[in-house]
């Protein structure tokens, strides 16, 4: 009896701690809020519970002089002001512990950094009209929620000037809060457009975008390219934690949609194998409510 018992405690704990290491790879799921107005609220996305990031998009005029300018679609008219309503929503998000940042580029746009100095300006405007700096004012886009952080969708123009922008980023603090910064690379390595700012290791979160790009992304029946990709990606780039970026319905991308039974039983199980796995991202919430997919995935992520 005695000797049993001596044996059960350091067994237990064994136990303990093979259960603690195994839900820390547990991930979570990113997604993209913003860019169409039929997808519900932002309330209503975090409200889900199945996001653990949701990438407010986009800012997709800055640099060179220019006012930055936001779009959401039909969720609001940032010219009226009227995006600022979501400040109780971004507050209600971060509530659930869900991280929200904003996204700065996209597909559609007007934008690039055309010196350090220029990289320097936005960096000072993303702190005061997003994150911790400034004040309540007015002016802030989004009212006076403090974000957690940005998200850099580089996917025009030139790549010169965002490594600085990171380093701005990341030097200021506020009430010990600081910047999350995070990224989306298109899945060719390295990013054209990304790949010198990723180089400056300073970044949290890396949803790579595993689509529109056959050679680095999954094909019908064909995982390799996607797991060669995810595996030089993983190695290759220094960041907090990398994601899996996917079209939420075959509508949404040109390419590279995962049917979620495939996403579930094949690729997972082999890609979480990295220390560097922190879940999957889907574009975007309005397609996901449409093909019901992060529902479909949220067990197994
Ligand atoms: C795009 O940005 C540049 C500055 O970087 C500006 O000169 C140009 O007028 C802008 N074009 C449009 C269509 O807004
Ligand atoms: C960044 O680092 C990778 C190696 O991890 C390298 O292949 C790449 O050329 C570097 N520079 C840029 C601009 O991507």
């Amino acid at each position: 009896m005695e000797i049993k018992r001596q044996l059960i405690a350091p067994l237990l704990l064994l136990l303990q701690s093979f259960l603690l290491a195994a839900s820390a790879r547990q991930g979570g799921i990113a997604v993209y809020w913003g860019q169409n107005g039929n997808e519900g609220t932002l309330a209503d996305t975090c409200s889900t519970a199945r996001f653990s990031y949701v990438n407010i998009a986009f800012l997709y005029k800055f640099g060179g002089g220019q006012i930055p300018e936001l779009n959401l679609a039909g969720h609001c008219n940032p010219a009226t002001n009227s995006c600022r309503v979501f400040s109780d929503e971004i507050r209600a998000c971060q509530r659930r512990g869900i991280k929200v940042m904003i996204s700065i580029g996209g597909g559609v746009g007007n934008y690039s950094l055309s010196s350090r100095e220029d990289a320097q300006s936005l960096s000072v405007y993303l702190w005061n009209n997003f994150l911790g700096g400034g004040d309540a004012s007015a002016t802030r886009p989004l009212g006076d929620a403090v974000l957690d952080g940005i998200d850099l969708d580089i996917e025009l123009g030139s790549s010169l000037y965002y490594d600085d922008l990171v380093r701005f980023l990341k030097s200021y603090r506020r009430n010990g809060r600081r910047v999350y910064v995070t990224g989306a690379p298109q899945c060719p390595f390295p990013d054209r457009l990304l790949g010198a700012a990723l180089n400056t290791s300073l970044f949290d979160y890396v949803w790579v975008q595993f689509y529109n790009n056959p050679p680095c992304q999954y094909t019908s029946g064909n995982t390799d390219n996607l797991e060669n990709s995810w595996i030089r990606w993983t190695t290759s780039v220094n960041a907090g934690k990398i994601f899996l970026g996917l079209p939420a319905a075959p509508q949404a991308a040109g390419s590279g949609f995962i049917p979620p039974e495939v996403l579930t039983g094949q690729i997972l199980p082999v890609i979480r194998r990295s220390r560097k796995y922190g879940g999957v991202m889907l574009w975007s919430k309005y397609w996901d409510d449409q093909s019901g997919y992060s529902a479909a995935i949220v067990k197994s992520v």
